[in-house]
């Protein structure tokens, strides 16, 4: 009988290179597969590069520098921590897996530029492939998600809240657009109740549920011809007309010059918030920090209190974010309670937000409390598997970051990448 524990034991270099030689054969097997696809393409196009160029003084000291630079490359890498070592616990930097190495290392080869499917027809499939994978490991359906893969936390992040402050600025750009062409459409409130467009306020438009905001962006399509709308939303959209000008125009347009968005944080979240709220041109100022309980969690009391006082100076949420898996604490946030909180925002107080989930950290946890056919796992299923170790962490390898969130909206709103494509532009 085997265990996991054997296949494990394949998976990283080791820590004194114990799979120096599965490595190396690999790597060659990358990179002579590369070579002789290249001298199998087109043969009769001839030697470029011929063997007594390379007995040239030009061609052996370009070499010589090469290789001498290599070396010096080689010896400075040494001087940092041994990221690969089980005795260096300080960052968030581990080993990564033979596969992933490999990976990266053969595809290079091929095409390292990953940027659209018509440069890139093969890798951005494979992307595709990924996200899905992912998207099934947090709980979506595969063919109902969307998400791509970003250079690390912050970019997925940062993506996150960029679609979330499009989705909420949309029934504005709606409502303008109605208006410029005559049209009369009904949108849900987060009480239930519906109303026409063209009655709501600023604060109205600004409080409408993600799925009711996707609703009326799928019926605006169908009561003008496409240029039509294209052009009326593109003309009342944020996106088009910036921060600055977008609140002179609404504040004339509405006789109401709202305070400004704000997003929700966690007292917990990442550094890289306060980041992406700066380059967002959300501004600092409007990050407000949720308190934690003595779990570390965001405490859903005080997520309430501070949705009271916005509300009652009439200030909207552009988004809540919660933490799954905080950096210095690997705290999950209940967010469930953070659901419920909202929920009952939507309720008692007219108020709605896109609600998102930095699983950068803890979202390949989710790979133990799911089973492979993506049913969850109880808690006594995880405690069996897991009775014979003596500690477990979970943890990403933060250079594959997927931008997706676990927010039934946002789930929708990805649903396929012409939609995405409109609210992340
Ligand atoms: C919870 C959380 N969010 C976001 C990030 C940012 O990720 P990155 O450093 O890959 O940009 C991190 C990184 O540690 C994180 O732990």
């Amino acid at each position: 009988m085997h265990s996991p524990h054997d296949a494990l034991l394949s998976w990283f270099l080791g820590p004194q290179a114990e799979n120096a030689d599965l490595f190396e054969q690999l790597i060659t097997e990358a990179l002579r597969d590369h070579v002789f696809w290249r001298r199998n393409y087109h043969p009769e196009d001839g030697i470029t590069i011929r063997e007594l160029d390379k007995r040239s003084v030009g061609y052996e000291e370009a070499v010589a520098t090469l290789t001498q630079e290599l070396m010096g490359l080689l010896a400075a890498l040494k001087r940092d921590v041994p990221f690969f070592s089980g005795r260096y616990k300080g960052h968030m930097a581990y080993q990564q897996t033979i596969a992933s190495q490999i990976g990266y290392f053969a595809a290079m080869l091929y095409n390292p530029n990953n940027v659209s499917p018509e440069a890139a027809p093969v890798t951005t499939r494979l992307e595709q492939e990924v996200a899905q994978q992912m998207a099934e490991m947090v709980g979506y359906h595969r063919d109902e998600a969307w998400g791509h893969l970003t250079s690390g936390g912050t970019v997925a992040n940062f993506e996150a809240l960029w679609i979330a402050r499009n989705v909420l600025y949309l029934p504005v750009a709606v409502a303008g657009a109605a208006q410029s062409l005559g049209l009369d459409l009904e949108v849900r409130l987060p009480d239930g109740s519906s109303a026409d467009i063209g009655q709501l306020d600023l604060s109205q438009l600004l409080n409408i549920a993600n799925r009711d905001v996707l609703d009326l962006w799928e019926r605006s399509w169908q009561m003008a011809p496409r240029e039509d709308m294209a052009r009326a939303l593109a003309q009342h959209s944020l996106a088009t007309a910036g921060y600055q000008d977008y609140g002179r125009r609404l504040a004339a347009e509405y006789g109401d010059a709202l305070p400004d968005s704000v997003v929700l944080v966690a007292a917990t979240a990442h550094y890289s918030w306060e980041k992406i709220v700066r380059a967002l041109g959300i501004g600092s100022n409007q990050l407000m920090y949720v308190p934690v309980d003595g779990n570390y969690r965001m405490d859903s009391e005080a997520l309430w209190d501070r949705l009271e006082a916005l509300h009652a100076r009439r200030a909207p949420v552009l988004a809540c974010i919660s933490v799954c898996g905080t950096t210095e604490e690997s705290a999950v946030d209940r967010l469930d309670r953070v659901l419920e909180v909202r929920a009952r925002a939507g309720q008692e107080l007219g108020m709605t937000f896109h609600v998102h989930s930095d699983a950068c950290y803890g979202g390949y946890a989710a790979s133990v409390t799911r089973g492979p056919s993506g049913v969850r796992r109880t808690g006594q299923e995880i405690r069996d598997a897991l009775v014979d170790c003596n500690s477990v962490s979970v943890s990403m390898d933060a250079s594959f970051d997927v931008a997706v969130c676990p927010d039934e909206g946002v789930a929708r709103l990805v649903v396929d990448a012409d939609v995405l494509h409109e609210f992340a532009t």
